[in-house]
């Protein structure tokens, strides 16, 4: 990245993740501004308001940050600390808005900027990078890996995805495998085909060995 605004906004992001989350989600956010960049350049989308955007979408987070979600608070302070004008501050808030996955609620941003940011965190949470923080997220809330008798449930709202206490096995059923369908760009279902693929695979072999047969 060579643009200072995104630089500030990426420390930004670094600073608000250290005090809450260990620095893990800020690891995060790099990877999601690294392929919102790719892909907005093979869309032809606005860099800048994409790498804002991006660096800036999980800093009002709702699991991270429940008193500041609503009103967007963190974003909407670094954007007016760094002058960046209204229209812009409201579209990059916009965006942040549309970009969080919400079960069968979750909306298309109506920008192409926006459909970059969305499609980039959405593919974070697939392929390798996928698979490692699905058993992260699964090892941390206590949840089992695998549970062939609990079957995926799918077609959740937001709120029952919140509140289900799934397998870890079972989130790629419930969430994971849902994402390739919902790119909004080319690049975005491209890249997402090869992640998805690799996500089977690994499930192949991870029941083959569960089963004592591979
Ligand atoms: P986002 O990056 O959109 O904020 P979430 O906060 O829902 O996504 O999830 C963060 C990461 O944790 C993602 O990689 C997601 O797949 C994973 N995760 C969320 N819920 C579960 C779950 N129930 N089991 C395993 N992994 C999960
Ligand atoms: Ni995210």
């Amino acid at each position: 990245m060579n643009d200072p605004i995104t630089e500030d906004a990426l420390d930004f992001a670094k600073q608000v993740f250290k005090n809450d989350f260990g620095g893990h989600d800020y690891d995060h956010t790099l990877r999601v501004v690294r392929l919102a960049e790719r892909i907005a350049a093979a869309e032809g989308a606005d860099l800048g308001t994409v790498l804002l955007a991006a660096a800036l979408h999980d800093v009002d987070d709702y699991k991270l940050s429940p008193e500041t979600c609503a009103g967007r608070t963190r974003a909407a302070g670094f954007l007016r600390e760094h002058g960046v004008p209204e229209e812009r501050t409201a579209l990059i808030l916009e965006i942040i808005g549309e970009v969080s996955f919400a079960g069968k609620d979750s909306v298309t941003p109506a920008t192409l900027e926006g459909k970059c940011v969305q499609d980039a965190d959405r593919l974070d949470a697939i392929g390798a990078v996928g698979v490692a923080r699905a058993f992260a997220y699964g090892g941390a809330h206590g949840r089992v890996m695998y549970d062939p008798e609990r079957p995926p449930r799918e077609n959740m709202t937001a709120k029952e995805y919140r509140r289900s206490r799934s397998t870890t096995v079972n989130h790629f059923y419930e969430k994971l495998f849902l994402l390739r369908g919902m790119m909004n760009t080319e690049t975005a279902r491209e890249l997402a085909r090869e992640r998805e693929a690799f996500m089977r695979e690994f499930l192949d072999r991870f029941r083959g060995e569960w089963d004592g047969k591979i």
